[in-house]
């Protein structure tokens, strides 16, 4: 009886740290976020996040979005629940946040570029986190100069490499945070209202560039949008929050007129 009980525990932790395909990319158990000054962002919830799929999270300005993005990579930390992933298994301990948190990549609305840098010394940043931090002190080597200008071509942009940043459009800046974003040879991307600055031609080319890295690569994306009409262009799953609830969690078909009335009031 003892053997048999030894045997299902090791299956079980086998299963959490396989990269199986089965096995969600992240899964969130009723996890909650209540911030120190007393405010619930998140109400707990549970939900898993699956490959090949482009998740968009809406939700009117304070129902918590960029917290329950930013609670996947425990940028914020939940203050109930645990999170798991399919490789590295539960994250409570930070060893397995770190590790985590270098295979996850960000899009910020902001991009967070260095602007006097050209787009390959940003692009480059993304590659920091796959050496040591003694390496990092070097310049990094022809690798992963490769790789940043593959990524830079990948979001057409490669003949603007040695460009500064802060000379380029907003459109463009966006584009050098995905390569930076893809660089990191990321296993899931968060994406925090990336679209939130840009005209419609400049954010539907963000936007279906990270859906076309979602399919093509495999990797999960999960975007916070305010626009409707992205969200059902480019979206596999919509989360809408509200006041910290999901009150709708499905496929953009069924983002009904009472739909978004419960997502963001009458
Ligand atoms: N660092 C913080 N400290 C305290 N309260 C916070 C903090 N960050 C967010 N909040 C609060 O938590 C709630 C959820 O905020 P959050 O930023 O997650 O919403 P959001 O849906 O991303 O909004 P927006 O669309 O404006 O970006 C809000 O009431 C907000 O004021
Ligand atoms: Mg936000």
């Amino acid at each position: 009886m003892k053997h048999q009980a030894n045997l299902a525990s090791a299956v079980q932790v086998t299963d959490l740290n396989s990269d199986d395909c089965r096995t969600p990319i992240i899964s969130l158990d009723n996890v909650g976020v209540t911030y120190p000054n007393g405010t619930v962002a998140l109400s707990p919830l549970s939900l898993k996040i699956e490959d090949d799929a482009v998740t968009v999270l809406l939700g009117p300005s304070g129902a918590g979005k960029s917290s329950l993005l930013r609670s996947m990579n425990l940028l914020v930390k939940p203050t109930v629940g645990t999170i798991s992933v399919r490789v590295g298994g539960m994250l409570d301990n930070s060893r397995a946040v770190r590790e985590h948190r270098r295979e996850t990549a960000m899009v910020f609305q902001q991009h967070q570029l260095i602007g006097r840098q050209s787009a390959l010394q940003n692009v480059l940043t993304g590659r920091l986190g796959k050496h040591s931090f003694w390496r990092t002190l070097l310049p990094l080597g022809p690798d992963d100069r490769r790789i940043a200008l593959e990524c830079l071509d990948r979001v057409s942009l490669f003949e603007k490499a040695l460009v500064r940043c802060d000379s380029m459009s907003g459109g463009q800046q966006q584009r050098v945070g995905i390569a930076r974003a893809l660089a990191q040879q990321p296993r899931m991307i968060l994406a925090d209202e990336p679209v939130a600055s840009l005209d419609p031609a400049s954010s539907r080319r963000v936007l279906s560039l990270l859906q076309q890295i979602c399919k093509e690569d495999r990797i999960p994306v999960v975007v916070s949008l305010h626009q409707l009409e992205y969200a059902r262009e480019f979206a596999d799953r919509i989360i809408g929050l509200s006041g910290g609830h999901v009150v709708f969690d499905d496929k953009p078909e069924k983002l009904t007129e009472p739909v978004l009335k419960k997502i963001y009031g009458a």
